[in-house]
């Protein structure tokens, strides 16, 4: 295929991980990157469907993108990821001018389902229901790919999510967990080391879950044993008891490999869920100098009964105490965390209970979101016990209230210190300044002496702090970077 194409990204980053793989796929079939919609022959919009504006926002871009169609028949808009699995044909409905709907399952068949709509002249919807689960090289991460930024990768190590929070429409678009072979993922990370990748963020719903699926699949075998599972899981002895109890890695195990791998310098993960976090985690975490000291750490609430509506599997003090615990493995740790506000019945003194514990737990940063009902959800169903959105939005302004009261303090208490950064490029509000990030994920703007590519690690001394970032002198050069520059994909 000649031509141009563009990859507009909603949502999150196993999204931004699959339309790296878009790409790649696009390049490998004679494409090349634009990152003007107006210069593009294609146009792949991959969606997300976790709240109700992200819906919003994919149709108002197609509805931009037909008028443009009108003028140039010839370009081709593939509409991909959660949403199109979530709506399947009705995208094609609300919107003729979609040339191609791909799910969530079938990332590798991009170029092939454009082909087809080439060859057939119609809409093609491909929407499966689940991957196929014992081919693991469909796993998108073992796909072709085009890196946003050079020094950076993904990898995926499970897809899907076996839980089932009550307000999450993931599981339903992503489908049940499935972990990637143990020396496929880390085969993936020498290979992105080998091409000048120096941080590796690993991926899944929860990861820390990772492999459990194997001993599922096993238990549910007859006369299964370990020897019936492929080669490509079977790494170093530390996963398998001599009772054979436990017959899979963990992902503590996984942290340790990747993060021993030469030229990689920086090891994150996102996200683990609190019922999950393993003390092997927090010890491997302490241990492995490249596994960068900051937890993700979803709390979602911090009541009780609402924990128990949304199915988390924690109480607030359990929660609190797992933390405590990370916190005391791991020194200087940044925690970060996602909070809904307005799950339905979520009375005043379920919301007063999230501030506290948000305030106990003393965030450097938090992503709080109103609740969205979700079509197919258990929460969604919920309509008599709805929140009013005014009063969503005001328990939400006390909830930002106390994370930024938090995040100051811990920004503060950097001032005076020396902090490694990796650059990311130019500061949005300052082009004569650099940003990057310190290996707690804290933004960090500094003036450079000359010109620093992206993807260089420096040492910087921070100077003054905001509730959302670090200023500071630049004091040295630690390390250059050595990946090839391009910036061909775009976020939406
Ligand atoms: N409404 C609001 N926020 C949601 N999230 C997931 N589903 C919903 C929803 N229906 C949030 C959760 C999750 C993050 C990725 O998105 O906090 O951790
Ligand atoms: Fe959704 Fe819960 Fe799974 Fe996270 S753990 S993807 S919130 S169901």
């Amino acid at each position: 295929m000649a031509g141009k194409y563009v990859v507009r990204t909603f949502g999150c980053q196993m999204n931004e991980h699959d339309s790296e793989r878009i790409a790649g796929l696009l390049e490998a079939d004679g494409m090349e990157p634009t990152t003007e919609v107006a210069d593009a022959d294609v146009v792949v919009l991959n969606t997300c469907c976790i709240r109700e504006n992200a819906d919003n926002s994919l149709y108002g871009t197609l509805g931009h993108l037909k008028s443009l169609k009108d003028r140039r028949p010839e370009l081709e808009i593939v509409v991909a990821g959660c949403l199109a699995q979530k709506d399947q044909d009705s995208i094609a409905q609300r919107a003729p001018h979609v040339d191609v709907v791909m799910g969530t399952h079938n990332v590798h068949r991009a170029v092939e389902l454009l082909h087809e709509r080439r060859r057939t002249d119609s809409t093609v919807v491909e929407i499966l229901s689940e991957t196929v689960a014992e081919d693991h090289e469909l796993f998108p991460s073992a796909l072709p790919v085009v890196r946003q930024a050079g020094y950076a990768g993904w990898v995926t190590i499970q897809m899907g999510c076996d839980n089932s929070c009550a307000f999450c429409i993931v599981p339903a678009v992503r489908g049940p967990e499935i972990s990637r072979p143990f020396g496929d993922i880390v085969a993936e990370v020498e290979r992105a080391a080998a091409d000048g990748v120096t941080e590796i963020t690993l991926l899944g719903q929860n990861v820390n879950s990772y492999g459990r699926d194997l001993t599922l699949r096993l238990r549910g075998r007859e006369g299964a044993t370990t020897e019936s599972l492929d080669d490509r899981f079977l790494v170093g002895s530390a996963w398998t008891e001599a009772d054979g109890s436990r017959v899979r890695p963990l992902f503590a195990d996984l942290l340790r490999s990747v993060g021993s791998v030469p030229g990689i310098r920086r090891v994150r993960y996102t996200s683990p869920h609190p019922k999950d976090l393993r003390p092997e985690t927090i010890e491997a975490m302490a241990q492995v100098p490249t596994v960068c000291e900051h937890l993700h750490l979803p709390l979602q609430s911090g009541s009780d009964t609402i924990l128990a509506a949304m199915h988390r599997g924690y109480t607030a003090e359990r929660y609190l105490s797992r933390l405590a615990e990370a916190r005391a493995g791991i020194p200087d740790l940044a925690v970060t965390t996602d909070i809904i506000v307005g799950f339905p019945g979520e009375t005043d003194a379920d919301a007063a209970a999230t501030l506290e514990v948000a305030a106990e737990a003393g965030y450097d940063g938090a992503f709080t979101f109103v609740y969205s009902p979700r079509p197919g959800t258990e929460a969604g169903e919920m309509t008599e016990r709805f929140v009013d959105h005014d009063v969503a939005v005001d328990r939400m302004a006390r909830l930002r209230q106390v994370i930024e009261r938090s995040s100051l303090r811990s920004n503060e208490a950097r001032v005076g210190r020396l902090d490694e950064v990796l650059v990311l490029g130019p500061s949005k509000r300052d082009p004569n300044r650099l940003s990057g990030r310190t290996r707690q994920n804290r933004l960090v703007h500094f003036t450079p002496p000359s010109p620093l590519r992206p993807g260089t690690y420096v040492q910087v001394q921070v100077t003054s702090a905001t509730t959302t970032s670090l200023l500071g002198e630049f004091v040295d050069v630690v390390s250059t970077p050595s990946h090839r520059t391009r910036i061909p994909v775009t976020a939406g």
